[in-house]
């Protein structure tokens, strides 16, 4: 019955980035279903790609609850969950199984807590090694706040070091894999500038652009909640920096663009500004499971 009531497919929202074909372009992004436990159900809503993680090499149980917030007169989220997640072997082991029927699936990985962040590329590639064979894509992610130091990988050595190491062990009788970097939207221009060239020297397929945002600017809402900000007041400063990359690059590399995207419209924005790929995860808590929908029908007519 789900799946009947949200499908809807049709030539023209068929997209082919980093060399795999997507049914659309719409996909739930990263942290809804970190342990692979409803890849198959949450197709059934029409997502073209389903992004699982963050995982991290060993389970671990994230930070104290309470740990997500609603803000709902600001539609928003501020989260500081902490890479709660089973570890990488079970989600490896629960997407074995999937009958994925032309469904594209993102690995979305990570370091544990208590790795120091000298060692986090051990990390990021046990959790490379063991979803080789069971995701389509791969996204290095090193821009969630809420794990102490995480974001500092983010400079330019370090950043680099992960990145080319995983390029090179990114061959497995002859297939590899997109690997894609996840940055925070708390970047400056010059930081950047940094990524791209990052990009292009290590010669990943892309990025996305962006996770939550330590900023507050723009809410009503009065909290002293520490954690990521998502929603509707990230909107804006996440199609900056899609258009920024995508500009200043020249269109080097595809882009998937999230943050804040609560209508068709704010697809299309993010779409326009250049990126290749959407995700929603905030938008699809407050305006529901017809927002896919409503967002295919847009980019159909
Ligand atoms: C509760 C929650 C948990 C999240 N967990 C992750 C995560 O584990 N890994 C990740 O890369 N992004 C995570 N994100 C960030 C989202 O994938 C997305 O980049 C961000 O929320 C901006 O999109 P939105 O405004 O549509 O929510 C999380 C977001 C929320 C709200």
């Amino acid at each position: 019955m789900l799946r009947k009531s949200f499908e809807l497919e049709h030539p023209t929202l068929e997209r082919e980035v980093f060399g795999l074909k997507f049914k659309n372009p719409v996909g739930l992004a990263a942290g809804f279903d970190k342990n692979a436990e409803l890849v198959e159900e949450l197709a059934w809503f029409g997502f073209g790609f389903i992004e699982i993680g963050t995982v991290t090499p060993l389970p671990q149980p994230g930070n104290e609850k309470p740990r997500m917030f609603r803000l709902p007169e600001d539609a928003a989220l501020i989260n500081r969950m902490g890479f709660n997640n089973q570890g990488v072997e079970v989600a490896a082991h629960r997407l074995k199984n999937l009958k994925k029927e032309g469904l594209i699936i993102g690995g979305n990985i990570g370091k544990n807590k208590q790795t120091p962040n000298e060692e986090a590329v051990s990390d990021y590639i046990k959790c490379f090694d063991a979803l080789f064979d069971v995701v389509d894509y791969f996204v290095v992610n090193v821009s969630s706040p809420n794990t102490p130091g995480l974001r500092e990988l983010q400079e330019k050595g370090p950043l680099l070091n992960i990145l080319q190491t995983l390029q090179q062990r990114n061959r497995k009788n002859d297939i590899s894999r997109p690997i894609l970097l996840k940055i925070a939207p708390d970047l400056t221009n010059d930081q950047l500038n940094d990524i791209i060239e990052i990009v292009q020297e290590s010669g990943i397929a892309g990025v996305i652009a962006t996770n939550t945002t330590i900023s507050r600017e723009g809410l009503t809402t009065t909290t002293n909640e520490t954690g990521g900000l998502s929603g509707k007041p990230l909107t804006k400063r996440s199609t900056e920096v899609i258009r920024y990359l995508h500009e200043q690059s020249g269109g080097a590399f595809p882009i998937i663009g999230v943050g804040g995207i609560h209508s068709a419209e704010d697809a299309k924005e993010k779409l326009a500004a250049g990126a290749a790929l959407i995700q929603l995860y905030t938008g699809f808590i407050y305006e529901g499971p017809g927002l896919v929908k409503a967002i295919k029908k847009s980019l159909i007519a």
